[in-house]
């Protein structure tokens, strides 16, 4: 790598743990093969296209947040930092999930990525730093929503922009029964849950706007081109992968179109304590 690259990730993320001598297993292979259905090292919905379409909005919010560094929280294999450093942001990504990690550092080698659990970034990452902090379908991952809310709050800087991209559970009166790829359950957020909890934890609410229609056409989309390519897909991966992949998406489209499901982004800034009055 370049040295003036490794100098530059030294002085921005000193904290950051290297985990890229631990022998790790091959990345997921449904996850792996949906990076490849969207191209780009992306597992979420819209791929670069809501990346790009986040980071306006975020700039909108704050024209300054390229002046410090972001954060991309459960960056999986690194697309979404990919975009964010060459949109001039010096960019850490984090995942519990060492394989998708060393993917990420393999094929993004301009970012930093580091293996910690999103629920703990204040014990390892630096507090008051961040200025750009993005969730791409990882919050449904994590039940504990207040625990990775205040994690992000502490390592957040003063002016940071927190973006949280997802599925949410719009009618909490029907199970939804879903399960990643990695045979988890999933908890989609419940909108009126979740924005309750930015308040308490010292989150501002900035816009909250619904997706539900851009997961259903990108949803589609999806299903339509594994079905067109079914033969090569089989081929590069496997049957079984490509049924499992098809099934899960068949049945998120399935929730989304009885409107059980829907997606939503969040832009929430960090809240200033008021000043306390002086006695
Ligand atoms: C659907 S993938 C999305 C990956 C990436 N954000 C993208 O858009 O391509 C969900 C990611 O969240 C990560 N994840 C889930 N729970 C996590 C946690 N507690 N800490 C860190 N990463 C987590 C998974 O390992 C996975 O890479």
């Amino acid at each position: 790598m370049n040295p003036a690259v490794s100098l530059l990730k030294l002085l921005y993320f000193p904290l950051v743990i290297n985990s890229a001598t631990i022998p790790v297993e091959a990345p997921n292979p449904q996850r792996m093969l949906l990076s490849h259905l969207r191209g780009g090292d992306h597992a979420h919905v819209g791929d670069a296209e809501s990346v790009h379409m986040v980071i306006k909005k975020a700039l909108a919010i704050n024209n300054q947040l390229q002046k410090l560094p972001a954060v991309d929280i459960g960056c999986g294999f690194g697309g979404t930092a990919e975009i964010l450093t060459q949109k001039g942001f010096k960019t850490l990504g984090i995942d519990h999930d060492r394989s998708a990690l060393t993917y990420a550092k393999k094929h993004h080698p301009s970012c930093s990525f580091a293996d910690i659990d999103a629920r703990a970034v204040d014990k390892y990452l630096r507090a008051d730093f961040f200025g750009l902090i993005t969730l791409f379908n990882v919050a449904y991952a994590i039940k504990d929503k207040q625990a990775l809310l205040k994690a992000l709050h502490t390592i957040a800087a003063p002016g940071s922009v927190l973006v949280v991209f997802d599925y949410t559970h719009r009618d909490t009166t029907q199970p939804h029964g879903l399960v990643d790829f990695a045979k988890q359950p999933m908890h989609p957020l419940v909108p009126a849950v979740f924005t309750h909890t930015l308040d308490e934890i010292g989150w501002q609410l900035v816009e909250q706007d619904d997706l539900t229609s851009y997961f259903i056409t990108s949803y589609q989309a999806l299903l339509a081109k594994i079905d067109e390519q079914r033969s090569y897909w089989e081929t590069v991966s496997s049957p079984t992968v490509v049924a499992t992949v098809e099934k899960t998406f068949s049945q998120i489209l399935h929730l989304l179109q009885r409107d059980v499901l829907g997606g939503a982004v969040f832009y929430c800034v960090k809240k200033i304590a008021a000043p306390r009055a002086k006695l």
